[in-house]
């Protein structure tokens, strides 16, 4: 089969597309990453090109050895993914010593991984290692409320899970961990992956100040369903602020706590008061 016309490649592509409409993508901003299954692979095999260059990763992960990835390119946008598939987005494969990748199909015209790559790989090796392999997704998106929302809040896990947990009745529910948060950093790099991944090993979400947010999930619709809620959730608290009245009530401690009892998850303590 045309690696292209793959359930798994159509629905990357479809979330790519979704994040486009939804506004989180200017220019080549934010970037997605899938863990392919073995059946992915065997799916696409046919149309791979192998004896590509290995290149280094600039981090390792021993538990990613072998695997193979669908990733958007470097500097490519989001808008054009669903037009232009092929040189837009790609297949790598990692080295077996998990060091290095090669591309086997896509990025056409010179095209390379994201430079979000590091902090990708990484992420997928915290969320391996703690769901025991259900995690495929990472998504990184340039949320614009999660954004202003690294202006005015403390940068801290707490004060941001709070508050997003007070915006919305299902938010404990859909990410009763919370949210991790990275101060200032500059992207791109292995020092801004190592500090996303030890907040992945506890957080699906983590948000990087001033620049946007990574997601974790178990498929497309997971990940991009956390990346909304959240974005959305952010949106409420700053429509709270703008409209200049005070605060009169909200979800209290003891009503997070209800909700997810009631819907049978445990809300991470550590961020509650
Ligand atoms: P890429 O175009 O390399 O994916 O970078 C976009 C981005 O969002 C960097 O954080
Ligand atoms: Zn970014």
């Amino acid at each position: 089969m045309k690696a292209e016309k793959s359930k798994a490649v159509q629905g990357f592509i479809r979330m790519c597309d979704d994040g486009w409409n939804a506004g989180w993508h200017e220019r080549n901003g934010g970037n997605l990453t899938y863990r392919m299954t073995a059946e992915d692979v065997s799916v696409c095999r046919d149309d791979f090109c192998c004896g590509g260059e290995w290149k280094d990763m600039g981090v390792t992960a021993k538990n990613l050895a072998d695997e193979f990835f669908l990733t958007t390119g470097s500097g490519k946008y989001f808008r054009n993914v669903k037009a232009s598939p092929d040189e837009n987005i790609g297949i790598i494969e990692i080295s077996p010593n998990a060091e290095k990748y090669r591309i086997v199909w896509g990025l056409s015209g010179g095209g390379m991984p994201t430079s979000e790559f590091p902090s990708h790989f990484l992420n997928h090796s915290a969320r391996l290692k703690v769901t025991g392999g259900n995690s495929r997704v990472i998504y990184h998106a340039h949320t614009p409320d999660i954004i202003a929302l690294t202006y005015i809040l403390p940068l801290t896990d707490k004060a941001f899970s709070r508050v997003l947990w007070q915006c919305a009745t299902e938010c404990p529910v859909v990410f009763p961990q919370g949210v991790g948060v990275v101060e200032w950093m500059v992207p791109g790099g292995a020092n801004i992956a190592h500090a996303s991944m030890k907040l992945m090993e506890k957080y699906e979400a983590v948000v990087w100040a001033h620049h946007g947010l990574f997601c974790a999930g178990a498929d497309f619709d997971e990940t991009f369903g956390l990346m909304h809620t959240i974005e959305k959730a952010a949106g409420i608290y700053l429509r709270i602020l703008s409209s200049g009245k005070n605060i009169k009530q909200t979800i209290t401690e003891q009503n997070l706590c209800d909700v997810a009892a009631a819907f049978g998850v445990e809300i991470n303590k550590e961020n509650l008061n």
